[in-house]
């Protein structure tokens, strides 16, 4: 009599167990594939690629364990400095350049427009943003580039000059000593001789083919072009004090001797942070599309600088310095574009 009851319990029981566990599964799946709890999509990188870069660069390594990542001091920190006025004002030149130094700014007209941190996101403090993380640390130091000790002074400058393509700060002004105080403020926790990972500019593995501007063009009209526009010239404030949307090329970007000229800093720099709000963890562009782009937007016009004193010691230019002469035969073009690895495979066979 209870018999066919039983059956039908056991019956409901166990397909209410299978509906459970379905449920919970498909829920677990959407619920990793939503939380990012994956690790850093590092899409186009085989992994044999990922592991030679990991060996180079403590940053992929570090990655792995964001935790790991440098971070700067909080800003609540920085008002209770006993120099916080100076701190701050540094900051603010960091942060909005162009207001006082830029065509029309209200301390001195010496650079383009841009702000230093149109370059060096949140004031220098971004993990994979260029950030200052190793700038207190690492400095003074020889520079290949110019084959002298450099200060945080002369580094400043450098960047004035080329990537503001302007003129130098004078050492003893207000502003180089706020700048300076505020960046080695911003490293001041770093111990001295680290780099810590997630300092400076992402390095993207190198691709196996030449990077290619006319990919880069179609990327670029797709997912840059809406900000920086058609025409790479930005998107000027409409008073003139300076940019919504920095210029990419054209007479107010940089100009060919600086460091987003050379396409491994270019598409680096882009791969973690462009288009606006991309992420090392959320990236949107490929490595390929990184470095087309580099490829396209450093072919367009844009201002010269004298560079004959540079690089005094030639077979230390990097592989992608794009103007000869070089130590190996490798050509001007392909010093630009790449492909890079038999460039750097001959480099190193002759260390
Ligand atoms: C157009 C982009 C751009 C702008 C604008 C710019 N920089 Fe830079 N800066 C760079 C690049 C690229 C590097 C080299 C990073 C690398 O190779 O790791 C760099 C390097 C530096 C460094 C050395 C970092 C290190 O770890 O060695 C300092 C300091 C610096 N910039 C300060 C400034 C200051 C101050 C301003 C504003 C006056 C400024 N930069 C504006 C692109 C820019
Ligand atoms: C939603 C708008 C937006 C899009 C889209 C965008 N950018 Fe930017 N980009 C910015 C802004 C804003 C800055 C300056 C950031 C700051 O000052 O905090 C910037 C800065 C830059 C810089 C450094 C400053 C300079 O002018 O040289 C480069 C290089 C750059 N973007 C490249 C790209 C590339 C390549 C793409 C397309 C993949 C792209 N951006 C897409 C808004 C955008």
């Amino acid at each position: 009599m209870m018999q066919p009851f039983i059956k039908l319990i056991t019956l409901l029981v166990a397909l209410l167990g299978l509906t459970v566990s379905l449920v919970v599964g498909i829920g677990l799946v959407l619920f990793l594939s939503f939380s990012g709890v994956h690790l850093p999509s590092l899409s186009d990188s085989k992994p044999e690629e990922l592991l030679a870069t990991a060996v180079e660069t403590p940053v992929v390594q570090a990655l792995m364990d964001p935790a790991s990542l440098w971070k700067a001091p909080d800003w609540t920190e920085m008002e209770k400095e006993p120099n916080a006025e100076e701190l701050n004002y540094g900051k603010e030149l960091v942060a909005n350049t162009a207001e006082y130094l830029g065509p029309k700014g209200k301390v001195k007209a010496i650079s383009n427009g841009m702000n230093c941190q149109n370059c060096h996101l949140q004031a220098g403090t971004a993990p994979l943003g260029n950030n200052y993380g190793a700038v207190a640390s690492t400095y003074p130091k020889v520079r290949a580039r110019s084959g002298k000790e450099e200060d945080i002074q002369k580094r400043i400058n450098d960047c004035f000059e080329r990537s503001l393509n302007g003129k130098a700060l004078s050492r003893e002004s207000k502003e180089m000593k706020a700048m300076v105080a505020y960046i080695n403020w911003v490293g001041k926790d770093v111990p001295k001789g680290e780099v810590p990972a997630g300092s400076g500019i992402y390095e993207l593995p190198l691709l196996d083919r030449a990077a290619d501007p006319a990919k880069g063009k179609l990327v670029y009209e797709n997912q840059c072009a809406s900000c920086h526009q058609a025409d790479g010239k930005g998107m000027a404030k409409p008073d003139g004090s300076g940019y919504l949307y920095p210029p990419l090329w054209g007479e107010n970007s940089y100009n060919h001797g600086a460091g987003l000229y050379r396409i491994s800093r270019f598409a680096g720099y882009v791969k973690v942070n462009m288009p606006l709000g991309a992420t090392f963890e959320q990236p949107v562009l490929s490595d390929e599309e990184s470095w087309d782009l580099a490829a396209y937007v450093n072919s367009m016009e844009r201002p010269k600088k004298d560079l004959t004193q540079d690089w005094p010691d030639i077979s230390k230019k990097p592989m992608d310095h794009p103007f000869g002469p070089f130590s190996d035969s490798f050509t001007e073009e392909q010093h630009k574009f790449g492909p890079f690895k038999p460039i750097k495979a001959a480099k190193s066979s002759t260390k």
